[in-house]
């Protein structure tokens, strides 16, 4: 259904050796980038991410017990648990499986066993949110066979309760949110208070380039923490709910209230907001050098106000940006390492990809990994036989 062929036929024929047998469903879930709206999810603002093409996939049988057994292509290890004894083993890939299942009886009290296979060629750690992939594909997998109706936002809401209060990272609802409920060749603009969405088109003369920059993120947990209570600071000097209840001209006649740190955080939410909404209808025009700015803008606002990038980043973004033919570019998620990314002319997308790469290089050392990526439509589930996979021999 998608160009990612390789996972999918990777667990069917997996499923196959390990269970032996085929299975009955797959569930797919993609990761996502965001164009922009950083750090606006937990203050109530906009995102504009899009689904990728780029996923985790779970070929899947229902069984008779209360077992889930999954063996993990990636990770090259198998684990389970009992539906019935639901208990945290620390940090391991099938946490993410368990929280899911622990949030979702709380609604439906028999949810079924099942045995799967899961893999993905979403880069873990990069940024991409392959862990809301693997959540939203064992959402799916659990309401297939439970019965229950796929609501893309309550799944949304499900799986962000499971990563908050099973996993404890203190995500906004983002990454669930695209999904669960991205469209194919459209960015989402989601309104995080609301969680209404309008689907916006991505221009097709223009190719979505993401450079990973091969750093990683480390503690990023309390840095992320460490903004999202600046946020909160911020939002209660103001008096209001959240920041996202602030507009740039009422902050500017306030900001002597808050303290210089403080300020600055508020600053990059409030003035981000407004260039994700002006993106959002940017896009809608076709006008991908008035996205382009927007993206550059962010990422100063990033830099400079939210103190959330890297050098590392910071080249990348300075290369990309360089390059005749790119429109914007900026850093994306949570930051501290990770990605880029950037939006380039289609016809040039090649040459861009290699020319940053040496530059990348160039000047850090370091070896780049560049997807120009799509948009695809948020989780789905279907029967194996659906795109009938020769039995393993
Ligand atoms: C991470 C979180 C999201 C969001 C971004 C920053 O990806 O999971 O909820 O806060 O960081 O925009």
């Amino acid at each position: 259904m998608t160009s990612d062929n390789g996972p999918r036929s990777a667990v069917v024929r997996a499923f196959n050796e390990r269970f032996g047998g085929p299975p009955a469903l797959v569930a797919r879930a993609p990761g996502r980038v965001n164009l922009i709206g950083e750090h606006t999810d937990y203050n109530d603002g906009f995102v504009l991410p899009m689904a990728i093409d780029r996923a985790v996939w779970i070929a899947l049988r229902p069984r008779s017990d209360s077992r889930v057994v999954l063996l993990s292509l990636d990770f090259d290890e198998e684990h389970g648990f009992d539906l019935a004894h639901l208990a945290s083993s620390g940090t391991q890939w099938i946490d993410y499986v368990q929280a899911v299942a622990w949030v979702l009886q709380k609604r439906n009290r028999d949810l079924p066993g099942w045995e799967g296979v899961a893999a993905g060629d979403v880069p873990i750690g990069a940024g991409l949110s392959s862990s809301a992939a693997l959540e939203l594909a064992a959402a799916r997998a659990f309401a297939a066979l439970g019965g229950m109706p796929w609501e893309a936002r309550e799944m949304a809401l499900a799986a962000q309760r499971a990563e908050n209060e099973w996993i404890g990272v203190q995500c906004g609802i983002m990454d669930q949110m695209i999904s669960a409920s991205g469209e194919a060749g459209h960015a989402l603009l989601i309104d995080c208070r609301s969680l209404e969405t309008r689907s916006v088109p991505v221009p097709t003369e223009a190719a979505v380039v993401i450079l990973d920059t091969s750093t990683r993120r480390g503690l990023v947990d309390s840095a992320y923490n460490d903004r999202r209570a600046h946020c909160e600071t911020a939002a209660e000097v103001l008096g209001v709910r959240a920041l996202r209840d602030v507009d740039l001209a009422t902050f500017e006649a306030r900001a002597d209230e808050l303290e210089p740190l403080i300020r600055r955080r508020a600053r990059h939410v409030i003035t981000e907001n407004e260039r994700t909404l002006k993106a959002a209808a940017a896009l809608e025009r076709g006008d991908a050098e008035e996205m382009g700015r927007l993206m550059n803008a962010s990422h100063a606002s990033l830099r400079d106000d939210f103190e959330v990038s890297r050098r590392e980043l910071d080249v990348m973004v300075e290369v990309a940006q360089a390059h005749s033919a790119c429109h914007g570019a900026r850093m994306t998620g949570a930051g501290f390492g990770g990605c880029a990314v950037a939006l380039v002319r289609r016809a040039a997308a090649a040459d861009f990809a290699r020319v940053v790469a040496d530059a990348y290089t160039q000047q850090t050392g370091l070896t780049p990994r560049i997807y120009v990526c799509s948009a695809t439509a948020g989780a789905s589930v279907e029967t194996a036989a659906a795109s009938a996979e020769p039995a393993a021999v």
